[in-house]
C-alpha cells in the first residue's frame, strides 16, 4: 500500500497518523485513501487508453457512497449485481448507459426495473432467465439490451469460492448454448444482443487466462457479428488481484509497495490483441484493484493469551468486520500504529465473535504488542465493509475517507438500535 509509512516509528496512511484516527473515531473502523483509489482508476484508464473503453467499478469491492459518487464523476461506469447497487449507481450519478447488471438470480422487478432505466445491459446468465427478460420487456412493450455471459471453462488457479469461469461453476453460459442463443435471439423482437461478456474470477494473478479470455471473446464476438447482431462492446469483467504480502513491512521509515499482481498494460495489451480486430468498446470490471489497497482496518488489541501451545491476541474487530481471512484462508498484513522496541510474538490474531474461524491470522509474526495497541489489517478496502454484517449484534463500524480536503466521515457507526429496528 504506497499511502502507508511509518514515521518515527508511528504509521501514517496519507498524512494522517493512525493513532490520531483510532482515537478520534473509535475502533473497529474502516479508514480509505481516495487519492489512492483515484490513482488506481486513472491507471486502468491508462491502461486502455488506446482504445474505445469503459470501466466499469464493480459495485461489491466496496460501495459506499461517497466513493462511489467520486468515481462517478471520474468517469467510471458500474457493474452491478442487485437493484440495491443499479440504485446506489444511479444516485450515484452514473448515466444509466454506463451500468452493466449481472447476477446468476436476477428476480422479476430487479429486471424490470432495469429494463426501464434503460442501462447498457443486463447480462444473461442462463437461457431461462433470457426467456423471462424477453417476456418482461415484451409486456412493457420495449426492447431489453442484453448481453450474454459466457462461461468458457478457464482456470484462474485461484480459491474456488472466487473462481466463476470453470464449467462446474454456477455463473455465465456455456459456450455451446451460448451459440444457440445467438441464434434464437435473432427472432426474439424484445432482445437486443448488444454485447458479450464474461468474468472469470477474481484475484487472478497470471496473464494467461485473460489472453486465453480475449481469444474465446474474439471467436465467439465474430460468430454474433456473422449472425447478423449489431454488437456495440466486449465486457471483459474484472479479476485483476494484488499483491496483499506486499502492504508494508513493520519496520520504522518503512513505506508500502505497489501491489497490483499484473500491470493493468499488460492486462489491457493481452486482451486488446484479440479484441482490437472487431471494432468494439472494450468493458472491463475491476472491483478489488482499485479501492483493496487504499483501505485499512483499525482495530484495538483487547487481551493477550497464553494458551500454552498457542498464543493470541484478541481484538475488537472480528469476522462481522472482514470476513476475508475466515471465509477464503486469505492472507492479510497486520501491523501496529506504533512500533515498540523488544521481543515480538508468533500468535493468532483472533476476533471477539463466538466461532473459532473468526480469526484475521494464524500463527503470525508480529512485532511486539500490548492491550489498547492500535493494529492495522492492510489491504483491507475491498470486499471488507461490504461483507460485513451483525452477527452477535454487532453494529457496522463507522468509514473514514481521507480526500485532499482532509478526512470525512463518510458512514456513520451503526447504532446498536439499528440492529433491531
Ligand atoms: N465483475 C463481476 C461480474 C464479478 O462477479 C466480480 C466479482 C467483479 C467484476 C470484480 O472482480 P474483482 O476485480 O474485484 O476481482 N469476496 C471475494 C471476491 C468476490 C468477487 C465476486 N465477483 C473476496 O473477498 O476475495
Amino acid at each position: 500500500m504506497q499511502s502507508l509509512a511509518y514515521r518515527n516509528s508511528e504509521l501514517y496512511f496519507e498524512n494522517q497518523p493512525i493513532v490520531g484516527l483510532a482515537g478520534e473515531y473509535g475502533t473497529p473502523l474502516y479508514v480509505y485513501s481516495m487519492p489512492a483509489i483515484e490513482a488506481n482508476f486513472q491507471r486502468m484508464q491508462q491502461a486502455f487508453s488506446g482504445h474505445e473503453h469503459l470501466i466499469c467499478y464493480a459495485y461489491k469491492a466496496n460501495s459506499n457512497p461517497a466513493i462511489l459518487k467520486r468515481l462517478a464523476e471520474l468517469g467510471a461506469g458500474a457493474d452491478v449485481v442487485s437493484l440495491g447497487e443499479l440504485k446506489l449507481a444511479l444516485q450515484a450519478g452514473v448515466p444509466p448507459e454506463k451500468i452493466v447488471f449481472a447476477g446468476v438470480g436476477k428476480r422479476d422487478d430487479e429486471i424490470e426495473f432495469a429494463v426501464r432505466t434503460g442501462i447498457r445491459a443486463l447480462n444473461v446468465e442462463s437461457e431461462m432467465e433470457m426467456d423471462v427478460i424477453a417476456e418482461i420487456a415484451q409486456k412493457m412493450g420495449v426492447q431489453a439490451r442484453i448481453s450474454l455471459r459466457l462461461n468458457p471453462d478457464i482456470d484462474i488457479h485461484g480459491h474456488p469460492y472466487i473462481t466463476t469461469g470453470r464449467e462446474s461453476d454456477k455463473f455465465g453460459i456455456r459456450l455451446q448454448t451460448a451459440r444457440s442463443l445467438m441464434q434464437r435471439i435473432r427472432s426474439m423482437p424484445s432482445l437486443k444482443l448488444v454485447g458479450l461478456h464474461a468474468h472469470i474470477g477474481s484475484q487472478i494473478t497470471e496473464l494467461a487466462p485473460f489472453v486465453r479470455e480475449g481469444e474465446m471473446m474474439r471467436e465467439l464476438a465474430g460468430e454474433a457479428q456473422q449472425l447478423g447482431h449489431e454488437l456495440e462492446y466486449i465486457d471483459v469483467g474484472g479479476g485483476l488481484g494484488i499483491r496483499y504480502e506486499a502492504a508494508i513491512t513493520p519496520a520504522p521509515d518503512s513505506r508500502g509497495e505497489d501491489d497490483l499482481a499484473i500491470e493493468p498494460a499488460e492486462i489491457a495489451q493481452a486482451l486488446l490483441s484479440s479484441l482490437a480486430g472487431l471494432g468494439l468498446e472494450v468493458v472491463f470490471e475491476p472491483g478489488r484493484s482499485l479501492v483493496a489497497n487504499a483501505g485499512v482496518l483499525l482495530t484495538q488489541v483487547l487481551y493477550l493469551k497464553d494458551a500454552g501451545a498457542r498464543q493470541f491476541v484478541v481484538v475488537d474487530a472480528g469476522m462481522t468486520e472482514l470476513i476475508r481471512p475466515s471465509l477464503y484462508q486469505a492472507y492479510h498484513a497486520i501491523v501496529p500504529a506504533t512500533l515498540r522496541s523488544g521481543t515480538g510474538l508468533c500468535a493468532d490474531v483472533v476476533g471477539p465473535i463466538c466461532e473459532s474461524g473468526d480469526f484475521f491470522a494464524r500463527a503470525r509474526d508480529l512485532p511486539p504488542v500490548q492491550r489498547g495497541d492500535i493494529l492495522a489489517v492492510l489491504s483491507a478496502g475491498a470486499y471488507g465493509f461490504s461483507i460485513s454484517s451483525n452477527y452477535n449484534a454487532r453494529p457496522r463500524p463507522a468509514e473514514l475517507l481521507i480526500t485532499s480536503e482532509g478526512v470525512q466521515v463518510v458512514r456513520e457507526r451503526e447504532a446498536i438500535e439499528a440492529i433491531w429496528s
